[in-house]
């Protein structure tokens, strides 16, 4: 079956030319067209024709877009979405002050909502996640990814990629497992480091893969949480059963996380707010991508990552919410859009690349979503405006109007 997305002001199609990432100065090259229409074929994208030769094909469906501008399908590629319980109590004592590591040592942080989690059952989270998960998609999220990361025992991490895997059997939009047992350490294991991680390496890396509960594995390399060579023998494991990689690091402090990250291939490394000169360099000769998450330096009021220097050395450089309750209670991809631009000095061409192409990337999708080009598949947001620019000047307001997920409407406001 085809149908037409007809007649959009422009169709911005962060074309690649069939590479699928961008570096540099590609990301500022997004491949805006004019005066035509994209052919859907099912889920597929067939074709993107002038507008004056729609009759080349029959079309079962028309979906007029006049005045819109269309995008890929956005995707966000790093969120903590799978969570319970509020953190507005930790909220409150940063405006009074107490650092957000000060709160993690004095015991909240993480754990709070770890407790939160364990008082949930499998249907108590999935009802909580839904609304979430709902709001991404009015925003032209169509590939989503969510950690565990809040259970911290097997039976808990379980439970979380569980509902994460329910969810995206039960949504149009794809849900991209992953694992985030290397979060912190829980509680009960706080004098007993090694004990935790026997449990990750033992039991739940080998289980969650073994069951294809999660596609990735990912941890928190910091002082607050593991040691480089923590992660490193994490990820040992995780590779020799299948897992890919990404890693939270440089995020207060340089342990030496992107070392591990980049010998294991990681596909990213995440925060980098504290990220060396000479690291940068090092990142940007490698194909793992830097996920710039600046709505964390917003709500915690920290320095930010230094996306001009990752975009001047040729880094891929993507960016993403990482919503959750403690460091980024942020869900709005273009609010990231509009911190990046503002706060990073991004340009927004390059914004745009970094929510679509480069953050497919950071989730393996490249190959399949990500970029308006034939034969990808047929997601699309759209977006109420004659101009790309206010998506990202609109700041904190919701300007897309239309999500498309496989060819089909999922989204209509
Ligand atoms: O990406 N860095 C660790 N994890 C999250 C914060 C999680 C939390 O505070 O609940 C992050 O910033
Ligand atoms: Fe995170």
């Amino acid at each position: 079956m085809k149908s037409l997305i007809h007649n959009p002001t422009t169709i911005v199609t962060v074309n690649t030319f069939g590479k699928n990432f961008k570096k540099g100065k590609e990301l500022s090259d997004i491949g805006c067209i004019q005066d035509h229409s994209v052919v859907m074929e099912d889920d597929t994208i067939k074709d993107i024709i002038p507008n004056h030769s729609t009759n080349k094909y029959q079309f079962e469906k028309i979906i007029d877009v006049s005045d819109k501008i269309v995008l890929p399908g956005l995707v966000e590629c790093h969120t903590h979405t799978a969570f319970a319980g509020s953190r507005a109590n930790e909220f409150r004592q940063r405006l009074a002050g107490i650092g957000y590591e000060e709160i993690a040592k004095r015991g909240g942080g993480i754990n709070t909502t770890v407790e939160a989690v364990l008082a949930s059952s499998f249907e108590e989270l999935v009802n909580i996640i839904k609304p979430r998960i709902d709001n991404f998609i009015s925003e032209g999220i169509t590939t989503l990814e969510i950690k565990s990361g809040y259970g911290l025992n097997f039976e808990n991490e379980r439970k979380l990629l569980h509902v994460i895997n329910f969810l995206n059997e039960i949504y149009p939009i794809d849900i991209v497992p992953t694992f985030l047992g290397a979060h912190t350490f829980p509680k009960e294991f706080k004098g007993n480091r090694k004990g935790y991680i026997d449990e990750i390496i033992n039991s739940m890396i080998p289980h969650f893969a073994n069951q294809k509960l999660a596609e990735f594995c990912d941890g928190f390399c910091e002082a607050t949480s593991f040691s480089a060579e923590e992660i490193d023998s994490i990820f040992t494991a995780a590779n020799r059963n299948g897992l890919k990689l990404k890693l939270h690091t440089e995020q207060f402090n340089t342990i030496g996380g992107l070392d591990v990250a980049l010998k294991h291939n990681a596909v990213s490394v995440d925060h980098l707010e504290v990220i060396k000169k000479d690291d940068v360099i090092k990142l940007s000769k490698s194909e793992t991508v830097a996920v710039l998450l600046p709505g964390v330096s917003f709500f915690l009021d920290y320095q930010y990552a230094p996306a001009r220097k990752l975009i001047g050395q040729n880094a891929i450089v993507a960016l993403a919410t990482d919503y959750n309750p403690g460091s980024s209670h942020i869900s709005s991809i273009s609010l990231i859009m509009s911190l990046a631009a503002l706060k990073m000095k991004m340009t927004i061409e390059e914004t745009i690349s970094a929510v679509t192409i480069n953050a497919a990337k950071a989730l393996c999708r490249e190959k399949s979503v990500g970029s308006i080009e034939i034969g990808k598949k047929a997601d699309f947001s759209i977006f109420d405006t004659k101009d790309y620019s206010d998506i990202i000047y609109s700041i904190g307001q919701n300007l897309n109007c239309m999500t498309i997920k496989d060819g089909k409407i999922i989204f209509q406001n």
